[in-house]
């Protein structure tokens, strides 16, 4: 049987060529990844516009801003159940139209047939109210970044 008189080592040219096809194929990857998925902070809106005890919904990136007397957090728009775009109804409330799960501010699941908790983004908010996300970090659902001072409530 005759034996191989190939190099089995891989030359600088096939060395290069192959860097550039894993190179593509994680650029690939990272363009396919979620709309959401970390783009570092973004200005999404100012605390005035969104009253206390309210949600609302973002396209871009697709995201619901909840506010309480707490403070804000950041929801991505995807149900934990099969992954459907969430909704903010009339009255407030973080829907799922597909299958009818319902999520309270934190993030929990109030009604099935969701049962996982949404998980939310970092969200900061700024002196002036400014409410900034940073999709690419991510927080348990509950997470509420503290409103400036002069927004908190009056304590009695
Ligand atoms: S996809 Fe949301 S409840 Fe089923």
């Amino acid at each position: 049987m005759a034996e191989s008189t190939e190099d089995p080592r891989m030359t600088r040219r096939e060395c290069l060529a192959w860097l550039g096809r894993a190179a593509a194929v994680a650029g690939c990857v990272s363009a396919c990844s979620p709309a959401w998925a970390g783009d570092g902070e973004k200005k999404m809106a100012n605390i005035m516009a969104l009253p206390s005890g309210s949600a609302k919904e973002y396209d871009d990136p697709d995201l619901i801003l909840v506010r309480t007397e707490t403070g804000v957090a950041a929801y991505p728009r995807v149900c934990t159940h099969k992954h459907t775009p969430l909704a903010v109804d009339d009255a407030g409330a973080i829907v799922c139209p597909l299958h009818g799960s319902q999520f309270g501010y934190d993030g929990k699941p109030v009604t099935g047939p969701a049962t996982r908790a949404l998980k939310g983004f970092q969200v900061r908010v700024d002196e002036s109210g400014n409410v900034w996300v940073d999709t690419g970090k991510r927080v348990e659902g509950g997470t509420f970044a503290p409103l400036p001072a002069w927004a908190q409530p009056k304590s009695k």
